[in-house]
């Protein structure tokens, strides 16, 4: 299968009094298109920090990162903030929705960015509002809907673009177990159907295995990496 996301001997340090301290020691990873892929590790394992780069929020100090096969180092600022809107998705822990928008225009707002008119826009998240449960909410604020909700939004706004990877950090770490397996059900269940290659950070191990494949990051390193069968 063709490698969408191509990781080569990334090092991320960062200052840590008078030295630099290595939190990726040189990372090599393949991500075949249409992957689901959990990441696991303890806390301060860098899991986020490799998430951070491969997603392009922030630079690697060595190696280099291709996407599409084409290595993204040269890109610009302003390219790279390009790049991000149409090809990626994110969901963070929190759900991070702009509070005076509701919950249509939370999720349009990537649309509006990217130059889709204002009425194909509101159609593109309507439908994956539904899609998601969320149907009769969509005039709501995020100050009035639950966390479980709040995360849909979250996931509804990554994918109303299809990018071609949505990265995931933690996206049920604030929710409750049966509202957690409902999430990771859906972002499952649209990995499945609209075959995005999705890249999900979490600390369970019961939710990782509902992925396609499974590393372990401990300490800066890849110390596992495993195809799960289904
Ligand atoms: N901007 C930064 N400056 C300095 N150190 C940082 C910075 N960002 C992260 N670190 C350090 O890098 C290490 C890895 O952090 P990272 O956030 O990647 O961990 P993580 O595996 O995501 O952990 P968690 O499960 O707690 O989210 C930690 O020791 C952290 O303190
Ligand atoms: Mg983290």
């Amino acid at each position: 299968m063709e490698n969408i996301l191509q990781v080569r001997n990334l090092v991320k340090s960062f200052k840590d009094g008078d030295n630099f301290k290595k939190i990726l020691n040189e990372i090599n990873l393949d991500v075949p298109k249409g992957q689901f892929l959990s990441i696991i590790g303890e806390s301060g394992a860098g899991k986020s920090t490799l998430v951070y780069q491969m997603s392009l929020l922030d630079v690697p100090t060595s190696g280099s990162i291709s996407i599409f096969g084409k290595d993204t180092s040269g890109l610009n600022i302003k390219e790279q903030a390009k790049f991000r809107l149409n090809n990626f998705g994110y969901i963070f822990q929190d759900s991070a929705l702009i509070k005076e928008l509701n919950v249509l225009e939370n999720v349009k707002l990537s649309l509006l960015a990217k130059g889709i008119s204002n009425k194909k826009a509101e159609e593109m998240s309507k439908e994956i509002l539904t899609k998601v449960g969320l149907g009769s909410m969509i005039n709501r604020y995020p100050s009035e809907i639950s966390g479980g909700e709040k995360q849909r939004v979250a996931i509804s706004r990554a994918i109303v673009g299809k990018p071609s990877i949505v990265f995931a950090d933690e996206p049920t770490a604030n929710l409750d177990h049966v509202t957690s397996e409902k999430i990771m059900g859906e972002l499952k269940k649209i990995s499945d159907e609209l075959k995005m290659t999705i890249i999900m950070i979490t600390h369970e191990l019961k939710y990782a295995q509902g992925a396609d494949r499974i590393i372990e990051i401990s300490d800066g390193n890849i110390i596992s990496d495993s195809i799960i069968k289904k």
